[in-house]
């Protein structure tokens, strides 16, 4: 399997395991000392490409935290121009609740603010966290691509999007990235066709939650057949669920979260596991069933 993808129709390589950041810094993230060091590793084990959104944080008060985080860690690296950072902005933090505004204005500021925290002049991806069904998606979309014609971002993505909405923003903008919900045991992108258009439209599917998500990794990694396949292969039930996505189109970017550095070092290692077709056969007949 190829271990670097083309982003897009950039002409940009990534390692098909990016490192999603946000649980350094949600509730229980860890301190700030292991939060670099996972940066660090990542980057240390050949990945390229971390995640983040300006709302990674506890609540509407430390709004920017992960993208400072991302921001301090880089700046300790010699090879930090290499490493693509991807952020977000669309969503609020009330309370520490999560609320969408797609509005023009929020996404403008947001944005704004993003470069200050991750101390750029440009954000490489900058994508909308998610429609908002009371703004319409090309005002969204076209204040992004707005802030793509003023330089303060170079390509725009979407996340949590369906097929409609990708054509949508399509029609008024280009569009390197759908970030969406899907690992093995939530296909939903699968289904409706979003990974299939993406492949078709040279546009990078970047699953988010890829090994269950932030509550259910844990119990999703005890699956039977998982530990079946993790013992076959040596490997950990991780590492099968990251190959499995990744083995199931060529337009897919997985970024497994990691607050430790133990589970990120075993995520970048799932990009030297060969599943058999049988293996991907058997996960996908115990998917089909309904007991995976
Ligand atoms: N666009 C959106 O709306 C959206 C929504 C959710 C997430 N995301 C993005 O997607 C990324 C991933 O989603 P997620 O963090 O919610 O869920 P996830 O990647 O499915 O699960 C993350 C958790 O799994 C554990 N883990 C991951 N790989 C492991 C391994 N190899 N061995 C042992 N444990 C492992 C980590 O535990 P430890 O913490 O103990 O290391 C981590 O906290 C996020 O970080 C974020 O960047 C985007």
């Amino acid at each position: 399997m190829n271990k670097y993808r083309q982003l897009g129709n950039t002409n940009i390589e990534v390692c098909t395991i990016g490192l999603g950041a946000m649980p350094l810094s949600l509730d229980g993230r860890p301190d700030e000392a292991q939060a670099l060091d996972v940066i660090e590793a990542f980057v240390a084990g050949g990945g390229n490409f971390i995640d983040s959104a300006n709302v990674y944080c506890i609540d509407d008060s430390d709004v920017g935290h992960n993208e400072k985080l991302i921001a301090r860690a880089l700046s300790k690296l010699e090879d930090a121009k290499n490493i693509i950072v991807a952020t977000k902005g669309g969503l609020r933090r009330p309370s520490g609740g999560w609320t969408v505004d797609g509005s023009p204005e929020w996404l403008r500021q947001s944005c704004e603010k993003s470069l200050q925290d991750l101390n750029t002049d440009s954000i490489f991806l900058y994508q909308l966290h998610a429609p908002d069904p009371d703004v319409p998606l090309t005002d969204s979309v076209g204040e992004l691509a707005r802030l793509k014609a003023e330089g303060k971002i170079h390509h725009i993505g979407l996340s949590n999007v369906t097929v409609e909405q990708i054509q949508l923003a399509l029609s008024i903008t280009d569009i390197i990235s759908v970030q969406n919900r899907c690992n093995l045991f939530e296909q939903t992108s699968f289904e409706n066709g979003v990974v299939k258009f993406c492949e078709e439209h040279n546009i990078s599917f970047i699953a988010h939650s890829p090994v269950g998500g932030h509550f259910q990794h844990a119990q999703r990694a005890e699956d039977r057949l998982l530990k079946k396949l993790a013992e076959k292969h040596a490997v950990s039930t991780y590492q099968i669920m990251l190959a499995w996505l990744l083995n199931k189109s060529p337009s897919i970017l997985a970024i497994p979260g990691a607050s430790k550095i133990s589970s990120i070092t075993d995520s970048l290692r799932a990009i030297n596991v060969e599943l058999s077709k049988e293996d991907m056969q058997l996960l996908e007949k115990q998917q089909g069933s309904g007991c995976a």
